[in-house]
């Protein structure tokens, strides 16, 4: 093999799931089919001007969040710092937190083809195949903004890998969609809103904007396609996936921390990570993490006692009455309003159908 094919570093993950090679071409959720006409219908591409405009002058060093929403901010650690030092620590804390993002995204890009492998139901395997392509344009996107605008890209985090690992080694198609449809594009949806929304530099704003579009997409596909398989669960089922969901949001609640960027920059580490747990800023921001989270989790029939209690003690629970996924697509302005129940998409039904 020409040595010039390969990454230089990578490993190979053991996968231990079937693929479902389908008898019949039976359309069984009419949703998954219209979610599949609309991602065709709004595909873009991340390499072309004015999408995004790859010209915009990015300064690294210039702020990227007020300085007072950095977890160490105003404490000696801060204080002692130079302005420069300061900046560059901006620096590295949005490559940090971007260079999760791409390889939360390369993670996505690998589920979501075992999901088209493995599902059984032609619609999703159909849909999914656009969220294959959706996924390699946002490691696309976030490998060049990290690596021609900031020029540094951390390793991932060892909580996220842990995870990433889990779900891409799980037998079952439906603890794929869970962790990855679910759980980390949940928290990344919520993660790239606070970007989107308050980041001052407007290049990476610009692509985690297009990023979202597509986003709310993939989170709504898991949402449709768990909400019926998951009314046939036994008990011991059920119990299994809400202890899945509760380990796996306490992790990543408090271990995804920017230990990395401390150590590099050769702070007190374990008194920066600490500060970065208890910091208010901080902890209100990883609260609403879980904003999609787990109005999702609770329309899939999964917001069980336990989980309940669970997501209590993380003080997340209070997001329950937000709308799920499914439900802001059905919304004005999410793209399936036409066919929200009561609705008129007669005419887009049989373009979907
Ligand atoms: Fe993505
Ligand atoms: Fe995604």
């Amino acid at each position: 093999m020409a040595s010039d094919l390969v990454a230089k570093s990578f490993e190979s993950i053991e996968t231990t799931y079937n693929a479902a090679f389908l008898a019949d071409y039976e359309h069984l959720r009419g949703d998954l089919a219209r979610l599949y006409q609309l991602a065709k219908n709004n595909q873009w591409d991340g390499n072309n001007y004015p999408t995004i405009d790859w010209s915009t002058k990015v300064d690294p060093e210039k702020r990227f969040f007020p300085e007072e929403r950095a977890a160490i901010y105003g404490t000696k650690h801060w204080n002692k710092m130079t302005q420069k030092e300061r900046d560059r620590f901006g620096h590295e804390y949005m490559a940090w937190t971007l260079s999760q993002f791409l390889h939360g995204e390369q993670g996505a890009l690998l589920a979501t083809c075992q999901i088209v492998d493995a599902v059984p139901n032609i619609d999703a395997k159909l849909y999914g195949a656009t969220q294959v392509v959706d996924e390699a344009r946002h490691v696309e996107v976030y490998d060049r903004y990290l690596h021609q605008n900031l020029e540094i890209v951390y390793p991932v985090n060892p909580e996220l890998k842990s995870l990433l690992d889990q779900i891409l080694t799980d037998s079952r198609w439906d603890m794929k969609y869970l962790g990855m449809q679910s759980l980390v594009e949940g928290l990344a949806l919520a993660a790239f809103q606070m970007i989107r929304d308050t980041c001052e530099e407007p290049l990476i704003r610009e692509i985690t904007r297009m990023v979202m579009k597509d986003e709310t997409r993939h989170v709504a596909f898991g949402v449709l396609s768990l909400q019926d398989y998951y009314t046939q669960l036994s008990e011991s089922e059920v119990k299994e996936r809400v202890e899945f969901i509760y380990e796996a949001s306490r992790l990543m609640r408090d271990r995804l921390l920017g230990r990395d960027v401390y150590e590099k920059l050769g702070m007190d580490v374990d008194a920066c990570v600490e500060l970065e747990l208890h910091n208010e800023l901080q902890l209100q921001f990883r609260q609403i993490l879980f904003a999609k989270i787990v109005p999702n989790v609770k329309k899939l029939g999964l917001l069980t006692p336990d989980l309940r209690k669970g997501f209590e003690d993380l003080g997340v629970l209070e997001y329950e009455h937000l709308p799920s996924s499914e439900e802001e697509l059905y919304a004005p302005g999410g793209g399936l309003e036409d066919f929200a129940p009561g609705g008129n998409g007669e005419e887009a039904v049989q373009l979907a159908s």
